[in-house]
């Protein structure tokens, strides 16, 4: 059954909303399971303390579930201010007097009582934000983006590793392009690559009934034919860049990423570090190991990324490229709501939901290919596209406009598909996300794409 299908049934629909809270609840849980210090304290300037987040978390399900939905009074009217992100930077928010982590825990479960109080009591109908659950999807996915959030302030904590989880499944060899010239697959940046056929097809959605204002709505796009990497850039092939002198040549980057590289001393994806014999190693949540070849390189910021495309003699998809490469299907035309197809994802679709606390090596997850054969769109690592963030035509935004409008046209550029630390509610193949092309913080990779040669067309 897709979710789609769920939202026929308000019984059903009731019964799933509070599984999907309980399950968000259940992570939140887990990845604030640590001491008071730990809680209170700033890992990074680029992130709030993780108790912040905890009662930020809350503080939005009473203000949409509780007060919105459920018309009821507010439970600590004096701490709205300190949980609203447009108040207070991130740097900031460990000077406020924040609710202490025993007390971050009281306030979100009263909420979640609260919230599932009303979720009990409601008409799922007769106003937008309660149509098909909007409200309890959207919190759904709010929680779960700061769970993806917090993860990462957990991979800046310094000191002893508090989270666990199984390796991902094994790689396989991917098919190899044929008649690139290359036949030995080398070269700097070589690369499996497929053809997506030019024409229109469907961005965005309209029918998706828990997408984001910013999803929304379907319109339909030409895309010249392109070429695009079958699976995202390996800490193998990056690691040629570095070693083929990458970092030290301006002809690869762009002005903007030049003076940010040389201005931060920027020599290597961020945790990486390199032992005496030039071999790579990685800390990943406290634990220092190999840097794995045959994985999606992560932590790398959006200029690392041009740099390597433009190295390798390619750029980065455009964001209707990406979702045309996820979600065209060429036979019948129409848009999936996944590269698979429309069921939701399974664990062995894509790496997503924290199961495994790093990328899928390539090729690990074969089900999830698109029909073209296109691998790990959705899951092991966001993936930076060359378009900034802009707006569908047609936009509204919907519920708030500081969700996504707020930020249109900044200093942003788009990132496409999920990385492991995104859940499933979440990684819907229309789901856009953005942020500074400066940061790599973000569970962040990318792959590679150009434009279609008349020999790609022949044949
Ligand atoms: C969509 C990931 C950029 O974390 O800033 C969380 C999501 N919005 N609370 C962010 C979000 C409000 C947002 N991103
Ligand atoms: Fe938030």
């Amino acid at each position: 059954m897709t979710s789609t299908d769920l939202h026929h049934s308000p019984e059903l629909l009731r019964t799933r909303v509070a599984e999907l809270l309980a399950d968000a609840r259940l992570r939140s849980t887990r990845l604030t399971e640590l001491d008071d210090a730990e809680l209170v304290a700033q890992h990074s300037p680029l992130m709030s303390p993780l108790v912040w987040d905890l009662a930020h978390i809350g503080s939005q399900e009473e203000l949409w579930l509780v007060r919105d939905v459920g018309g009821r009074e507010p439970l600590r009217p004096e701490i709205d201010g300190l949980y609203d992100a447009f108040q207070h930077s991130r740097a900031s928010r460990v000077e406020l007097p924040l609710l202490t982590p025993a007390e971050a825990r009281a306030y979100v479960a009263e909420v979640r009582e609260k919230a599932l109080d009303v979720l009990d009591g409601h008409a799922l109908s007769g106003r937008r934000l309660v149509e098909h659950a909007f409200a309890f999807g959207m919190i759904v996915q709010h929680e779960q983006q700061h769970d993806e959030t917090m993860l990462a302030t957990h991979q800046l904590r310094a000191g002893a590793p508090v989270l666990d989880a199984p390796a991902p499944p094994p790689g396989r060899a991917l098919p190899r392009s044929p008649g690139d010239g290359r036949p030995d697959g080398g070269g700097p940046g070589w690369v499996s690559e497929v053809l997506v056929p030019g024409g229109p097809f469907t961005m965005g959605t309209s029918t998706e009934p828990w997408a984001l204002d910013n999803e929304r709505p379907a319109h339909v796009v030409d895309v010249p034919a392109f070429v695009i990497d079958t699976h995202p850039v390996t800490n193998g092939q990056y690691a040629e860049f570095i070693a083929a002198g990458g970092y030290d040549d301006p002809r690869w980057w762009s002005a903007a990423g030049w003076r940010h590289r040389v201005e931060e001393g920027l020599v290597a994806p961020r945790f990486w570090q390199q032992d005496g014999s030039g071999s790579w190693f990685r800390r990943r949540f406290g634990r220092v190991e190999p840097v794995p070849a045959d994985e999606p390189v992560v932590h790398v910021n959006c200029h690392e990324a041009d740099a390597y495309a433009a190295w390798a003699g390619r750029r980065l998809p455009t964001e209707a490229e990406w979702e045309k490469a996820a979600r065209h299907d060429p036979e019948s035309g129409r848009s999936r709501r996944f590269p698979w197809g429309d069921a939701d994802p399974t664990p062995a679709h894509a790496n997503l939901g924290q199961r495994h606390l790093q990328p899928a090596p390539v090729g690990a997850y074969p089900a999830g290919a698109s029909p073209l054969g296109v691998h790990q769109l959705v899951g092991d690592v966001w993936e930076w596209c060359a378009s900034g963030w802009h707006p569908y035509p047609g936009f509204e935004a919907f519920p708030y406009r500081e969700y996504s409008e707020v930020f249109f046209g900044g200093d942003y550029r788009v990132l496409r598909g999920g990385s492991f630390a995104t859940d499933a509610s979440v990684g819907r193949a229309t789901f856009r996300n953005w942020d500074h092309p400066i940061r790599r913080q973000i569970f962040s990779g990318f792959r590679t794409a150009r434009d279609a040669r008349p020999s790609d067309l022949r044949g």
